[in-house]
């Protein structure tokens, strides 16, 4: 599957911020991920940085102020502005963010932004003091209005010693935005995915619960492929510590039934749901109030089942329709494609993604997976040991052989 910032133009503009430094890894993650980058340092990110790192990482040549009165000079900036997909400027200073607000092209930067026809996306990094000041506010706003991107600031030391927002978020954030952005108007556009993602925690009392191995790592890596197609997602999940996919709708839940309410709700108008969470199949009669107390002897805990979402969510679609396509997952210690199929039947589902939950180097917690495809219609996929990220690019495209 492609990923949505190959191929793209993407023109890179880095001012006088000491956040610039963060900016060479943005530029070599956007390359490495195959866009053309073309940069631009103001005067003043030359104080800090030398065109030449971002040349190296990028491979083109990185503009400076000289190059806007060069040979070529009545050419270059329109050539920039004109062929780039998207204007990043990451860090924004507070100057260049009030030159933008206001039309103000004194340099090259602010030139080729202004002659530009893309989007443009923003990451602001500057002391707390000059975040706040209104007048820098009422510049945010005015982009904003105008459709700017703007990400972050994040909060946290600051340069001046300051501790607030203003610190420019990391490259990998920023990286991650531009490959939302670039991703809409993918093969899915207007399509909504539901996925479920973790290990469900089914309380005894209110310090212990019942959980299992599951990491959430398959469910995220399922949205994120699911997002870069151009779908519309909404990642319900009991993990709180994996970093939700950026243009994902997120939903926390934690139970087995709170998970079904947010599954039943989601499902209703969704083209697919894809349930990767390893949701509880038994939980306590009774959560306990109080902590249960070592000195009143060993208790003996009575469960019930939960409902199977997967198998109701299956009979609701045999009625309504929706949602559209239903994909499963079968965790299996034995007898892994006759367990897999028989649920890919009983469920009524499209696709189960069968795994043997014993292998050593796949499955649960780890980043790589060992799994087979099986479709309610046509041949059965049996993958080599991937990266999770790989197994769910594989899943998209069987999902993307469908329409
Ligand atoms: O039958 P089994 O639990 O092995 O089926 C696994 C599939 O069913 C997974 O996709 C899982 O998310 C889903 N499931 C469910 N509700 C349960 C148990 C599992 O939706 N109570």
């Amino acid at each position: 599957m492609k990923n949505p910032i190959e191929g793209r133009t993407i023109l890179l503009g880095v001012t006088g911020s000491i956040a610039i430094y963060k900016a060479a890894d943005l530029a070599s993650k956007l390359t490495q991920a195959g866009a053309k980058v073309d940069v631009i340092l103001t005067e003043k990110a030359l104080h800090f940085m030398n065109p030449l790192t971002f040349q190296s990482v990028t491979g083109r040549k990185a503009y400076t102020e000289d190059d806007l009165w060069g040979g070529e000079g009545h050419v270059v900036h329109i050539e920039l502005g004109r062929a780039a997909e998207l204007v990043l400027i990451a860090p924004i200073s507070a100057n260049t963010m009030a030159s933008l607000a206001h039309g103000i092209a004194d340099n090259l930067l602010t030139v080729a932004t202004l002659a530009s026809h893309c989007p443009l996306m923003i990451a602001p990094a500057m002391d707390g003091g000059m975040f706040a000041n209104p007048a820098t506010q009422a510049n945010l706003h005015i982009l904003k209005e105008r459709g700017a991107i703007v990400v972050g600031p994040a909060e946290g030391h600051l340069a001046s010693g300051l501790t607030g927002p203003g610190r420019m978020v990391e490259p990998a954030e920023i990286f991650d935005n531009v490959r939302f952005l670039f991703s809409r108007g993918g093969p899915l556009q207007g399509k909504k995915f539901v996925i479920t993602a973790g290990g469900t925690r089914e309380p005894i009392d209110p310090v212990r619960f019942i959980t299992n191995r599951s990491s959430g790592k398959q469910g995220y890596a399922v949205a994120q492929a699911a997002l870069n197609a151009g779908a519309d997602v909404t990642l319900i999940t009991t993990n709180s510590e994996l970093t939700p996919p950026v243009g994902a709708v997120i939903k926390s839940v934690e139970t087995a039934a709170e998970m079904q309410k947010a599954v039943e709700e989601e499902s209703k108008d969704a083209y697919a749901l894809i349930m990767a969470a390893a949701v509880a199949d038994f939980t306590p009669i009774q959560e306990q109030t109080q902590k249960i107390k070592k000195e009143t002897g060993i208790p003996v805990l009575e469960l019930r089942s939960t409902p199977d979402i997967l198998k109701l969510i299956g009979e609701k679609k045999s009625i309504t329709g929706f949602p559209k396509k239903l994909i499963g997952f079968a965790a299996e210690s034995q007898d892994l494609i006759a367990n897999a199929q028989r649920k890919l039947e009983t469920k009524n589902l499209d696709l189960i993604v069968a795994n043997n939950i014993l292998a050593k180097d796949a499955g649960f917690e780890v980043d790589n997976n060992r799994v087979v495809l099986i479709p309610k219609k046509g041949e059965s996929i049996s993958l080599p040991l991937l990266s999770k990220q790989e197994v769910a690019e594989k899943i998209i495209e069987v999902i993307l052989g469908w329409e």
